[in-house]
């Protein structure tokens, strides 16, 4: 009983997840071998999955001529510690070949489960949102920048990102599309470099110009407010609003 009310105890105060006992000390895992050292990948090889840094998320998300192969490398990457407490990678949505790709933050609890990005109340916010200008999720590709789920939904770090910046590059590049919409502070950072909270209020409903790893020309992209802050700030979708009506109108000149 007394287990219990310990368990009912950690619950009320919002521990969300079963980590393990004992912390991990990954000070002392093996150290990947240098780069000066490694040889460079032949274009259809890819390295083995258990390079650990920025450097070689780099070097393997580079390697990867397909989505397949890509989500292969991403599955098989130990590097980022978010792998450890999600349940699985939520790789993608959407279409291979579509010409707009979709960037949110990080999955949150349901999508963990699913393994399947934005199906939460975010991701129906975002379907009522694309759907108000004639799209649906089969007519774009949609990701994340962080592709396991932060415990307890917190912000993604800059090195969880930067760890998976070189995959976000990848799968961009692999599908080649005509545009991106970078819903968020921290996409917005990501991709854009720019300070996140303040700075997408600064930015959103801007088309910027992004330059993406492999690709030869930038990307025009749009960054927008993500659904989860219009939950929270009913008011925002005004401005939401105009730049899906601005998408629409960028779409119609693609076709
Ligand atoms: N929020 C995100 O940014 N991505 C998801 O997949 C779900 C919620």
């Amino acid at each position: 009983m007394e287990l219990l009310d310990a368990l009912k105890l950690q619950c009320e105060w919002g521990a969300d997840e079963a980590l393990a006992e004992t912390p991990q000390d990954r000070r002392n895992a093996a150290p990947p071998v240098p780069l000066a050292f490694q040889k460079p990948p032949s274009p259809r090889r890819i390295p083995p999955a258990t390079l650990a840094g920025p450097e070689d998320a780099a070097l393997l998300a580079a390697a990867c001529m397909s989505l397949d192969e890509l989500e292969a490398a991403m599955r098989g990457f130990s590097g980022c510690a978010l792998r450890d407490t999600a349940t699985q990678l939520v790789f993608a949505d959407g279409a291979a070949d579509a010409r707009l790709v979709i960037i949110g933050e990080a999955p949150g609890a349901e999508e963990d489960r699913a393994g399947k990005p934005f199906i939460g109340p975010a991701g129906q916010l975002l379907d009522k949102m694309l759907g108000s200008i004639g799209l649906d999720r089969t007519k774009a590709r949609i990701i994340n920048t962080v592709p396991w789920r932060p415990p307890g939904n917190r912000t993604p770090t800059e090195s969880e990102i930067a760890l998976c910046l070189p995959f976000l590059h990848r799968h961009i590049a692999l599908i080649a599309p005509a545009g991106l919409v970078i819903l968020g502070a921290v996409a917005a950072k990501a991709l854009l470099g720019i300070e996140a909270q303040n700075g997408i209020r600064r930015v959103r409903g801007r088309w910027q110009q992004v330059r993406i790893e492999g690709l030869p020309t930038t990307l025009p992209a749009l960054p927008s407010y993500h659904p989860a802050y219009l939950l929270r700030t009913p008011l925002a979708k005004r401005e939401s609003w105009q730049d899906m009506l601005q998408l629409r109108a960028w779409l119609e000149t693609q076709t």
